[in-house]
C-alpha cells in the first residue's frame, strides 16, 4: 500500500492520480493524503516525477509495534552512520514534539547517534528531505492516522523543488502572457492522458514543454500571437537542451484558434491541452463586475469558433481546458455563458472518481485558484461530439 501527499489543490491531485493509475484502489483520501493499493512500487518512480499533484510518495509498511519510537529503532540499528531522520504525520494530527524526544531517547539508551531534522518540532518541507538526502537514506518517515487505522511509512519519492525552478531559469517569458504554473500544465497533460498532445493557445510553451519532460514524443503549439510563436521554440530548445531530451517531433506555428478547422496538428494529435486565453489582466482594486462581463464578450466569440471548428472537424481526441473565472469582493463569478458552448458541442467527462464527499463543481469541473489572485482556472475534460 502507498500513500500519496497531495497538492494543495488536492482535487486536481486526486483527479491526476486517477488518471495516472486507473486500476488502483483509492482506499481512503483526505485534502492533504491519499491511500492507494493494487499499484506498484516502481510504477509509481517512473510516474512520480511527471506528476505535478504529488508532493511526496510514500510506501506504508505494517505497523507491528504501534508505537512509532520502537519502529524507527528498529529500523535504525542497521544504519552506520550518525542516524539523521525526519517524521511528519498526516490527517489526524499527533504530538510530534513527544514522539521525536522518545524516539531519540530510545536511541541513546541503544547506543545510537542520532539527530531528528524537523525543526522546531514541526513536520518537514520537501527542501528539508532533499537537503538531507533523507529519501536515499530511508529514514524520511510518516506517520498516516486516518481516524480508523494508523499507518507507518518510509517516503520512496520526493517532489524535485528544484526541477521547477530548473525549469523557470533561463525561460523566455512576458508578464503580460499569464503563464500556467507547470504543476498545474503536467496534471492537464496527465488528466488527458495524452502522447501527442496539441495546445492551440500555447502563450509561451508551458504546456509542449511539460509534455516534453514528461517524455511525450510529440507534441504541437499554435498562437494567433507569431511573437509568442517564437518564444515558445525558445522555451522548447532551452528545455531540449537543459534537460538532454530527445524528442521526435514539436512543431509549433501561428494560427488563429477561431479557424481551428485549418490546423495540421487536429489530425496529428491524440489531445488538446490548452489554457484558455484569460482575458485583461485584472488587479484586486480595479475588477468590477461590468468589466468581467465586458471581458466575456471579448473572449465568448472566441470559444464559439473555436468549439464549432472543432465540431466541424470531427476532433477526436480528449480536450483539457482551463476556463478563467473571478473572484470580487470575495465572491467567484464563473464564466457560465461559456458551459452554454460547451454542452452545445462537447461532452462532460468525469474528473473524479465517485466520491461520498469529493466531487467536482455542479458544471463538472475543477478549480484552480490562488488566494492573491483575481482570476482563477475552471478545468474541464471534454470529448467533442
Ligand atoms: C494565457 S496565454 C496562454 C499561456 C500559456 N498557457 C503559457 O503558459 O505560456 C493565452 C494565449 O492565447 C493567445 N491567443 C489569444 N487569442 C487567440 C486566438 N484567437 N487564437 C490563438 N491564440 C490566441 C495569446 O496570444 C496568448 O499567447
Amino acid at each position: 500500500m502507498f500513500a500519496f501527499q497531495l497538492w494543495r489543490e488536492f482535487k486536481l491531485s486526486f483527479s491526476e492520480l486517477w488518471s495516472v493509475f486507473p486500476d488502483a484502489i483509492f482506499e481512503c483520501i483526505s485534502e492533504d493524503i491519499c491511500i492507494l493499493s493494487g499499484v506498484e512500487k516502481k510504477d509509481i518512480l517512473t510516474w512520480a516525477p511527471r506528476m505535478g499533484g504529488i508532493i511526496k510518495a510514500i510506501q506504508l509498511i505494517e505497523w507491528y509495534r504501534w508505537n512509532p519510537s520502537e519502529t524507527i529503532f528498529e529500523i535504525a540499528e542497521f544504519h552506520e552512520w550518525k542516524f539523521a531522520y525526519g517524521i511528519t504525520y498526516f490527517w489526524w494530527t499527533w504530538d510530534l514534539k513527544k514522539i521525536l524526544m522518545d524516539t531519540k531517547k530510545l536511541l541513546r539508551k541503544h547506543s545510537i547517534s542520532s539527530r531528528f531534522i524537523n525543526k522546531n518540532f514541526t513536520p518537514l518541507s520537501s527542501a528539508q528531505i532533499i537537503g538531507e538526502n533523507l529519501v536515499k537514506k530511508e529514514s524520511d518517515f510518516s506517520i498516516v492516522d486516518t481516524g480508523n487505522t494508523e499507518y507507518f511509512g518510509k517516503t520512496i519519492w520526493v517532489q524535485d523543488i528544484d526541477g521547477y525552478s530548473k525549469r523557470d531559469y533561463g525561460k523566455t517569458r512576458d508578464m503580460q502572457v499569464g503563464m500556467l504554473p507547470p504543476k498545474l500544465a503536467q496534471i492537464m497533460v496527465n488528466i488527458s492522458g495524452g502522447k501527442k498532445v496539441y495546445d492551440p493557445f500555447c502563450g509561451l510553451g508551458t504546456i509542449p514543454i511539460e509534455c516534453i519532460l514528461r517524455g511525450n514524443k510529440e507534441v504541437y503549439g499554435s498562437d494567433i500571437s507569431a511573437e509568442n510563436t517564437q518564444k515558445t521554440k525558445k522555451n522548447i530548445a532551452f528545455v531540449q537542451k537543459e534537460f538532454s531530451n530527445n524528442i521526435k517531433t514539436t512543431e509549433c506555428i501561428t494560427l488563429d484558434a477561431r479557424g481551428i478547422s485549418s490546423s495540421p496538428f487536429l489530425k496529428k494529435s491524440d489531445a488538446i491541452v490548452t489554457e484558455w486565453y484569460l482575458g485583461q489582466v485584472f488587479q484586486k482594486y480595479s475588477i468590477t463586475e461590468k468589466k468581467i462581463a465586458e471581458e466575456k464578450q471579448k473572449l465568448l466569440s472566441i470559444y464559439r469558433d473555436f468549439f464549432l471548428w472543432l465540431q466541424k472537424a470531427k476532433y477526436r481526441g480528449t480536450v483539457v481546458i482551463s476556463f478563467p473565472f473571478w473572484e470580487v469582493h470575495g465572491k467567484y463569478h464563473y464564466f457560465s455563458e461559456v458551459y452554454k458552448i460547451v454542452e452545445k458541442h462537447c461532452k462532460i467527462e468525469h474528473l473524479l472518481p465517485y466520491h461520498e464527499t469529493i466531487k467536482h463543481t455542479r458544471s463538472g469541473s475543477l478549480l484552480y485558484k490562488r488566494k492573491d489572485q483575481v482570476v482563477g482556472r475552471e478545468i474541464f475534460k471534454l470529448k467533442i461530439q
